[in-house]
This record gives C-alpha cells, structure tokens and sequence, in this order.
C-alpha cells in the first residue's frame, strides 16, 4: 500500500480496499489554521462516491470475508491495526496538528494513543459478545445471537478527527460491521491515513471505507442510502437533527453526539489548587473545541472573588503558540469562521453585561493563525447567551451560585446535558449531586478524562447513543431470537 499523504500528492478517497480519486475527479485543499497556508489537495467525495463504498461495505459484509471471519480472526487484525497506529503515532499526531491546529503534546500524547486503544480494547469484544439461552417452555429451544447491523456510516467532526475514528470504528468494527466513514472537511488527513494503516493491518476491502468531502453532498448521500443500517453522528445540533430527519426514510437507526454547556461546579469545600487547575483544562484543553468542554463554571460565592483571581492569573500566563512545539498547551483555532464565531460570543457576552476577567481578543503567532487567547468571562448570569449556547472555543463563563440546591438547578437549566465536574471534599455532597446532575457524565474532583471502556454520550439536547465501553459495543449489534420446537 502506497502512502497518498506523501509530499505533493493528493490524499485520496479510501474504497473498496484501494486509495482512489472522486468519481468526479475534484478536490478540495486542506489547510493549517497556524499559519493560513494549504496542506495539500484531497480527493471530494460526492454522492457516488458513496455509493461505490456503501457497495464495498455491503458486498464485504454480505458475501465477503468479513461477514464469515472468526471473531478470534477479526480481534487478532483490530489488535494490530492499533499497534500500526501506535508504530505511527509521531506521525499521525503530526498530520493532526497541522490539519486541526491543535497542540502537538495533544495529538501526539493523547490523542494518538488512544485511538490505538481504542482498537485494542475494542478488538477484545469481538470474542465476547454472546446470546442467551433463554427457559421458555420445555416444547422449544430458544436461544438469542448478537448479530452485527450491517453497514455502519461514521459522520465526525473536526475537533476530534483521529479520535473519532477510533470511538466509532473500533466498537462497530469488532462488533462485525463495515463501517463507511466521512470526516469532516476541515481535518480530513488523519482519518485517510488510518484508513490506509488498516488495510497494512489486514482488514478485508470494504471493511473500513474513509470518504472526505463535504457534509451537504457525501454526508447526505450516505445518510441516505438505503445500504446503510446505522449512522453514528458527533457534530452540531442543527445536523443532528437534520440527520435523524433524513434517517426516517430509511428507517435508520441513529445515534446523536450534539456537544453541551458542561456545567463544572466548584464547592466551598473544595481542594480549590485543584479545582482550579480541573476549571483551566475543562475549557483551555483543545482550545475549548471539545463538545464536553466545563464552559460553564459554577462557583460557590463564598469563594467566588478568591477563585476567579486564581484562575484568572493562571489564564493569563498560557499564551497560544507554535502547535507543532511541544511546549504549547493553547493551539490555532479550526478556521477563520470558527474563530469569527468565538470572538463574537465574546462581544455578545459583554453586551449583555459580563466582564472580560482575562483574554477575549485574537492573538495571532508570528504574524498568522486563529488563534484566540484563554478568555475567562465574569459575572454570567445563566439566562446570557453566554452561558446557555455552545461556544465551542477557549471562552469560560463564570456563574456564581449559593448552596447546593442553587448550583443542581443552574447546572441543570440549559438544552443540553453532555458531561458535568463536581469539586468538593465531601464524599455524600459529591455522590448525591451526581445523581442529581442531568448529564451523561459526571467527573468528581477531575475533568475530561476518557477510557474506551467508560461509555461516553449525552441526555437531553445533547443527543442519545453511547459511545465507547461495553454499551457502544451493543449499540453495534442486535439480538435475533430463534425458536426451535422440540417436541
Ligand atoms: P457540523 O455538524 O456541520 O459537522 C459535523 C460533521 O457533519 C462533518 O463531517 C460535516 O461534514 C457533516 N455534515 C454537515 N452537514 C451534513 C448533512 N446535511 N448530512 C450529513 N453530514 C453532514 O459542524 P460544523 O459546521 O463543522 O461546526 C459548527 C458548530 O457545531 C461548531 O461551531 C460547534 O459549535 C459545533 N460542533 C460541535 C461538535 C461536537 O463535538 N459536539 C463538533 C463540531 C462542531
Ligand atoms: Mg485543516
């Protein structure tokens, strides 16, 4: 297999088993949002483009190897898949950074292992997902088999792009599905090259089929399409919901990441150096473009001046830089408008009274990139704009609270319910606030931590569906239930 990510050449459509060009032959130029400049060309999927790879998915499940593999087969090739992506991490956490702009410490110390642990981990369920015997009537045998969908497409966004191959591939792929996958047009790169790691891993053609271009044409189509029996979705909300519009045709089942306003409430009792530190990398980590980013942080009032000062100062000493310098913790944003869009919520923010504590103004490195200094923005009341809409960049809102009644109904006054931090030193005031937390994660005394066995997703507008863990394993299977008269 031959790299299309070499110098010069076009990154190509992966279909079928093979590196190829859009049926249309156009394609689209990928840039770095650190320095403004184009990466290279990729090849644009459309319409049929996704077509000739729903068909490869179809014929690879349907009548191809993957459809009869021994799960044993089928774990021993995920497994390696993630040894190839841990072989490449320096560069594949390279690709990223240039693409998404965010730091290298990220994608090459973070992001990169754990995709590849992902498909370890994920390469384990292919053995151990098991049906019942179930005692119904001493007349029938009747027993249940977990059986794969079918053809799962994969639509991700840019904020996450080597991850997000990783959260859907890997579980819909040990669970015995072909998977279609559309990155996003912004950062399509490291999806291709991944892809590409995949059949040098072995995976049958068809099995794994990585489509760029844009969501109104590839998206659509593949969405669609009658050949595909899922779509997994992470992404805004309006797509979201025009995604499950579109799936009703085909009767499609569909699973919804729509980001949040993570509430991350800091208790008077907390281990307040901690919680500031959990506060800072709650919305400064990836540049705030993380749909569980603690954007709204709720601070007991009693601590609220002390706090904010601290954070404040801290915000004030992390500056964007280089992305591809490993000392960088604050990177580019993804684009012009994205950057556009944050600033504005900035300005919205003060118009309906907040106070600019620290950042709130583009600072671009050497000259260029959309970069956005860490912004934290005081004195929010809940109802702002500011603290009920997703930001989606490194813009923290403050809200201060009274007691734990107050700080449960503020947190929970909002769309969305993704994740949620909880800071405090009493054990029965932290469990007790979980539960009462609507939001699909709850972190005590920490914030944005992942495993692929701790299944990850949202309540509310932020959507239905689990990824990662035993629960997104299930969400890639059904159960068959056969009857058998033994009389
Ligand atoms: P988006 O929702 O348009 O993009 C996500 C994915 O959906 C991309 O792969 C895109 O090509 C695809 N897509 C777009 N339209 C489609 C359609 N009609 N059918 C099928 N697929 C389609 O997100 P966008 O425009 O890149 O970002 C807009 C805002 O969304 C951001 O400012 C942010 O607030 C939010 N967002 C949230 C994310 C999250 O993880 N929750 C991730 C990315 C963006
Ligand atoms: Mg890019």
């Amino acid at each position: 297999m031959t790299d299309t990510l070499a110098p010069g050449k076009p990154a190509k459509l992966i279909i079928d088993g093979k590196a190829v060009d859009a049926a249309s032959g156009e394609t689209f130029t990928t840039w770095n949002p650190a320095t403004e400049e184009p990466i290279c060309e990729v090849a644009k999927a459309g319409p049929e483009d996704a077509n000739r790879a729903v068909q490869a998915a179809r014929a690879a499940y349907d009548s191809g190897p993957w459809g009869r593999m021994r799960p044993a087969e089928r774990q021993r090739l995920l497994w390696k898949l993630g040894d190839l992506i841990l072989e490449h991490a320096d560069e594949i956490g390279r690709l990223e950074t240039l693409d998404n702009g965010k730091p290298i410490f990220e994608s090459r110390q973070i992001d990169a292992p754990m995709v590849a642990n992902c498909f370890h981990y994920f390469s384990g369920w292919a053995t151990k997902l098991t049906g019942d015997t179930v005692p119904v009537n001493p007349a029938f045998f009747t027993y249940t088999l977990r059986e794969p969908l079918g053809v799962v497409g994969a639509i991700i966004p840019w904020n996450f792009p080597m991850i997000m191959v990783g959260w859907k591939a890997a579980p819909a792929l040990a669970a015995g599905n072909c998977v279609v996958l559309k990155p996003a047009q912004e950062t399509p790169l490291t999806a291709v090259r991944i892809g590409e790691l995949a059949l040098e891993a072995g995976l049958p053609p068809g099995v794994l089929n990585i489509l760029p271009g844009p969501g109104s044409s590839v998206g659509a189509a593949l969405v669609k399409h009658p050949g595909v029996d899922k779509i997994t979705f992470t992404g805004s909300t309006e797509v979201g919901k025009q995604i499950m519009r579109d799936c009703a045709d085909t009767v499609k089942k569909v699973t919804l990441e729509l980001g949040g306003k993570s509430p991350n409430i800091v208790f008077a009792d907390a281990d307040l150096d901690a919680a500031v530190r959990g506060a800072y990398n709650g919305i400064f980590y990836g540049k705030g473009e993380v749909c569980a980013a603690g954007s709204r942080l709720l601070v007991e009032k009693s601590i609220h001046d002390e706090f904010l000062a601290k954070l404040v100062e801290r915000a004030q000493k992390v500056q964007p830089a280089d992305p591809l310098d490993p000392k960088t913790r604050l990177g580019a944003l993804v684009n012009e408008s994205q950057m556009k869009k944050v600033l504005g919520y900035v300005e919205t923010g003060v118009s309906e009274g907040a106070t600019i504590a620290a950042g709130g103004k583009r600072r671009p490195v050497n000259g260029k990139g959309w970069f956005v200094e860490a912004t934290v923005l005081s004195g929010v009341s809940n109802s702002m704009r500011v603290a009920q809409e997703e930001i989606f960049g490194p813009v923290l809102a403050v809200i201060p609270f009274d007691g734990v009644d107050d700080a449960v109904t503020k947190a929970n006054d909002i769309f969305y319910g993704l994740a949620s931090g909880v800071w405090t030193r009493d054990v029965k005031k932290a469990h007790l606030v979980a539960r009462r937390l609507a939001a699909g994660t709850v972190w005590i005394n920490t914030y944005n931590f992942y495993d692929p066995g701790m299944p990850f997703g949202g309540v509310k507008g932020s959507g239905f569906g689990r990824d990662l863990g035993a629960d997104s394993v299930r969400e890639y299977s059904q159960v068959k239930s056969v009857w058998t008269s033994i009389e």
